[in-house]
């Protein structure tokens, strides 16, 4: 069979990875791909973004089922699209994949469905999103409604940066935000204090599978210190989800939103990524939903994932995933985000990459920003690579993963010491 894989980040390499070590695989494509997936032989890059174009692809090709990686295309209706023209996509619609496109949509879906998350309120007009601000104090957090590339949301621990992501959101879209029916509109929500983690499950609009759990590191420094990224560093699994966690996300939190879906008429297929905040009780919170696999989360999942991805998929696609129970490797699975120089405000590209590790068994290096130029690589986007190991331990994934990165040189290049410290401290 032949298998699409949309996207080009590391989330997408690691999932084209696992998918072509499918029995029933005979070729994998990834569209547009990176330097990762074009130096993989078992990988084919095509040079196509167009939703139109693609469909068209995958029914030239035979193409059995496409894998979406990126929230903007599910957003743009791809999962639709392929749907209408009798082709097999594992992914939500457009209305479905408003649980992340719209925060406005998310939590007024978690409102009407009792699904605990930080109280909250929507604003279009300026005045009133200060005022509220002045009346509820601070730390507070300030989310734009439209899909933002991860940089729409601005904790606040002062007034003057409450005030000013307001602004920055409302009047002037400096963090470069997709409205959504054109309106800027802002979401002031209650400040959550805990520990995150990521919460991914498989469904088919009716039944669902836990994926591993895991947890990113999002802020760009040691610590968790410096600005939110697209996610730093992220091991799996997350200790933070002790069984009785694990049971109250899925009772309160995942059920209840796929229930929900479906009464509202927008049934939900996909990935659903819900962000948890647990508290210090063991309470877990909504902090957002993505409606796609998490990067980087992918790659530490994919790497102890021991079930054929492809035969998951043609269950999750075929709205019987309730036979389907999946295989982990036991080990610790750890990936460590090497960032551009500038990463994430404005990467420098175009940088020659070199010293990367032979892959083995227990670490790989999964590519994102990377592009092959005249057989050479180079850094093309924010985060570049992704070094993943797998160990008995934390602390030996850990080891190994920073031990597989010592020779990577790309100039200004950016990472953190310390992925994982959460887990090694437990
Ligand atoms: P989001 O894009 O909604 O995941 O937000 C990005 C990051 O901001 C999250 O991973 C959290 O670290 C932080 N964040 C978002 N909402 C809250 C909240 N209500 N309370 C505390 N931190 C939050
Ligand atoms: N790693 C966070 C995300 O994929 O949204």
């Amino acid at each position: 069979m032949k298998v699409l894989v949309i996207g080009n980040g590391g989330r997408e390499h690691a999932l084209a990875w696992k998918l072509a070590q499918g029995e029933r695989v005979s070729q994998v494509y990834v569209a547009p791909g990176n330097g990762g997936t074009a130096r993989d032989s078992r990988l084919t890059n095509i040079a196509i973004t167009d939703v139109k174009a693609l469909a068209d692809f995958a029914i030239e090709q035979k193409v059995s089922l496409t894998v979406v990686g990126p929230e903007a295309y599910l957003a743009a209706g791809v999962v639709d699209e392929f749907r209408a023209r009798g082709l097999r996509i594992f992914g939500p619609t457009k209305a479905a994949a408003q649980l992340e496109s719209s925060k406005a949509f998310a939590k007024d879906f978690m409102k009407r469905h009792n699904i605990p998350t930080a109280a909250y309120e929507v604003f279009s007009d300026v005045a009133a999103a200060h005022a509220y601000v002045d009346a509820q104090g601070v730390p507070i957090v300030i989310k734009a409604d439209g899909l933002a590339a991860g940089k729409g949301v601005v904790v606040a621990m002062t007034l003057a940066e409450a005030h000013e992501a307001i602004d920055w959101i409302l009047e002037d879209n400096k963090l470069g935000v997709v409205h959504n029916e054109g309106v800027a509109r802002v979401v002031i929500e209650q400040f959550l204090q805990g520990e995150e983690a990521s919460f991914i499950v498989l469904c088919d609009g009716k039944n669902v599978v836990s994926l591993a759990t895991s947890q990113d590191h999002k802020r760009l420094k040691d610590g968790d210190e410096g600005p939110n990224t697209g996610g730093m560093g992220a091991y799996s699994p997350a200790p933070v989800v002790t069984p009785n966690v694990h049971a109250k996300a899925m009772h309160e939190i995942i059920m209840p939103t796929i229930q929900g879906m479906a009464r509202d008429g927008i049934p939900f297929t996909g990935f659903l990524y819900a962000g948890l905040m647990i508290d210090a009780q063991g309470q877990p919170h909504t902090v957002e939903f993505n409606t796609r696999m998490g990067d980087p989360e992918t790659q530490p999942i994919m790497m102890r994932l021991k079930s054929d991805l492809l035969e998951v998929l043609l269950h999750a696609t075929d709205g019987t995933l309730d036979q389907v129970e999946l295989q982990w490797d036991r080990r610790v699975a750890l990936g460590v985000v090497m960032a551009a120089s500038g990463y994430p405000l404005s990467p420098r590209k175009g940088d020659a990459i070199s010293g990367l590790p032979a892959d083995a068994e227990d670490h790989m290096v999964f590519h994102a920003g990377t592009a092959e130029v005249d057989g050479q690589l180079q850094t093309s986007g924010g985060r570049v690579l992704c070094v993943t190991a797998l160990g008995e331990s934390v602390r030996k994934a850990q080891a190994l993963a920073y031990e597989s990165l010592v020779n990577i040189q790309f100039e200004g290049k950016q990472y953190r010491q310390d992925i994982g410290y959460r887990a090694v401290k437990r």
